[in-house]
């Protein structure tokens, strides 16, 4: 049987793979084969256009450079790695896919909905997640949580209008699709925002 696919989504300092790590180390319990990955990035040549894209200065590259180079990880990441995993039957946790593509260059980025969207529906064909989690939460208490841990420093140094528009692009998308996306308050405690998707985990997939 096909495997299930799971993203994480939201602005900088959610909490999103602290949380993509315990619900991998949940399914793996229940005795199902995962699989571990993140955007951009999770194959070689999505880690080598990774380096480029999340380094230096904030306006090193073109927005739409920055749409071609992110869509371009992600399809040789759905191609190489999450699309023979699903088909194994594995399940796919992934930390971060389209939707952030969607928010930080289509909506936050300014390149529109209407250019990136058609992009990724080509990218990824039928392999959309089968459930989202937003962690959502504040861009200030997110922002000052990311410096903390350091990391991906080129979109953290972006105003803070950029970052507003980051976490109301992903609600916005949230509304749209809510059979899809689950929004969770990420200003919760890490054991309260667990409890909410493995209780969304156990009610979907029968766990
Ligand atoms: P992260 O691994 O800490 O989430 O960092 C990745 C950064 O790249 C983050 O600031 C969001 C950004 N990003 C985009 O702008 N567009 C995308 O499509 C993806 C996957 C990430």
């Amino acid at each position: 049987m096909r495997g299930k696919f799971i993203s994480f989504e939201g602005g900088e300092g959610g909490g999103k793979s602290t949380q993509a790590a315990r619900l991998a180390g949940y399914l793996r319990s229940k005795g199902l084969e995962v699989v571990e990955t993140r955007e951009p990035g999770g194959t070689k040549q999505g880690e080598e256009l990774r380096d480029l894209l999340v380094q230096g200065d904030p306006n090193r590259w073109h927005p739409y450079s920055e749409l071609l180079m992110m869509t371009a990880a992600r399809v040789e990441h759905v191609n190489r790695l999450i699309e023979p995993a699903l088909e194994e039957g594995k399940w796919v946790i992934c930390d971060r896919f389209f939707d952030s593509t969607l928010t930080y260059q289509g909506i936050a980025g300014g390149l529109g909905l209407d250019v990136v969207r058609p992009m990724q529906q080509m990218a990824v064909g039928k392999t959309v997640p089968d459930v989202t989690f937003l962690l959502d939460l504040r861009e200030d208490a997110g922002l000052q949580r990311a410096e903390k841990r350091g990391g991906a420093a080129r979109f953290e140094k972006k105003e803070a209008a950029f970052h507003r528009d980051v976490r109301d692009g992903f609600l916005a998308l949230a509304a749209e699709d809510p059979k899809r996306i689950v929004v969770v308050d990420a200003e919760n405690t890490f054991d309260a925002v667990w409890q909410q998707i493995e209780g969304v985990m156990q009610e979907r997939f029968k766990l």
